[in-house]
């Protein structure tokens, strides 16, 4: 790929600044965890794997700052701070509270062993750039069981972005689509624009286009009407978190595609790493939804569209009911109904 979403060298952590895609291509360097909580807050960096990835890299800076203080007490509370900030900075994508609490597994194992603060923060980098490894590796797993899901000869609809812009790279359903292109299957990619971030338009559209892979980008409203008319053959996003009975959060407006699908008789397929998987939450009910600014939707870059003072509903995901969903893709295989089975199978399964 021509790009590189996030990466760590001269003992920083680099982002590639997605607000500014597609007009430039910058890369933003993170020393401390509060920068790195703040980037991500902010969308610097996006989607649920790449979120995962970066929490990763922000909380080893968080104990190689820790580690500069002389007490335990100190360096105990700067870590946990640093924890407590990654983890309040988006609540939805699960990857996140996976990577942090994998990492401070390996801090409190090590701990216990009384090692060094200097050597535990060396530990957390590598065990950060583990989790970015592991992901590129799933994203390709996921890519390879999902290409003969994926129909001869039709379009392919995906929402939002889940690329190698959203993951440690490759991608998830992009993954999957670009898996199946590799194959020689001759389809049609179609995006949605994605309002109001515009990850469609801005970034898989850039970011497809960028690796020579045509793509046709609509407005989302245009999605019921295009799945209606038959040139499509599956739909394919990516998920925020997935709950035991496999009901998908994903970027708000999956919902709609899966009904739109659902009455369109295409199937709705999910791609998604297992560090997505939340089984502690039983159903959709339970994942949290985070709700962004006002400004968001009265608003296109800085110019002003609503009336001021309009009230505005403005959640970032939304949940698609297991029943809308005809498989969920991941590293380790293909899970289709009864979920609450197959899930948690895969989940256990090495
Ligand atoms: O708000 P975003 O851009 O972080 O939302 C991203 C999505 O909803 C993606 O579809 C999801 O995280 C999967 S990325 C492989």
């Amino acid at each position: 790929m021509s790009f590189e979403t996030l990466c760590y060298r001269d003992g920083a952590l680099y982002l590639l600044d997605q607000r500014k895609l597609p007009g430039a291509q910058e890369m933003m360097r993170i020393e401390t965890a509060a920068a790195c909580a703040d980037a991500i807050r902010e969308m610097v960096v996006r989607g649920a794997p790449a979120i995962g990835c970066a929490a990763a890299y922000g909380l080893a800076l968080g104990a190689r700052e820790a580690a500069r203080e002389s007490s335990a007490a100190a360096q105990e509370a700067i870590f946990l701070r640093a924890r407590e900030t990654l983890h309040a900075s988006r609540p939805t994508a699960v990857n996140l509270a996976w990577a942090l609490e994998r990492l401070s597994t390996l801090r409190a194992g090590l701990a216990a062993q009384q090692r060094p603060a200097d050597e535990i923060a060396a530990h957390l980098l590598a065990e950060a750039h583990a989790v970015t490894a592991e992901d590129l590796a799933a994203c390709k797993a996921i890519g390879a069981h999902g290409a003969p899901l994926v129909p001869e000869g039709k379009g392919i609809l995906t929402h939002c972005n889940a690329g190698g812009l959203a993951t440690a790279g490759y991608g998830t359903a992009l993954g999957v689509i670009r898996a199946a292109l590799g194959a020689g299957k001759k389809c049609d990619v179609y995006a949605d624009e994605t309002r109001p971030w515009l990850q469609g338009a801005r970034l898989t559209a850039w970011e497809l286009m960028q690796d020579g892979i045509p793509v046709t980008l609509l407005p989302d409203v245009a999605a019921p009407s295009l799945l209606a008319s038959g040139k499509i053959g599956c739909v394919i996003v990516g998920a925020d978190r997935i709950a035991a009975n496999g009901d998908v959060a994903n970027k708000v407006g999956t919902y709609g595609v899966a009904l739109a699908a659902h009455a369109a008789g295409v199937p709705l397929f999910v791609a998604a790493p297992i560090s997505t998987f939340d089984l502690r939450a039983a159903d959709g009910r339970a994942i949290p939804i985070e709700q962004r600014a006002a400004h968001e939707v009265t608003h296109v870059g800085s110019v002003r569209t609503a009336a001021e003072g309009v009230s505005v509903f403005n959640p970032a995901f939304d949940v698609t009911p297991a029943a809308l969903v005809s498989a969920i893709i991941t590293e380790r295989g293909v899970a289709r109904a009864p979920y609450a089975e197959t899930l948690r199978a895969l989940a256990q399964s090495r």
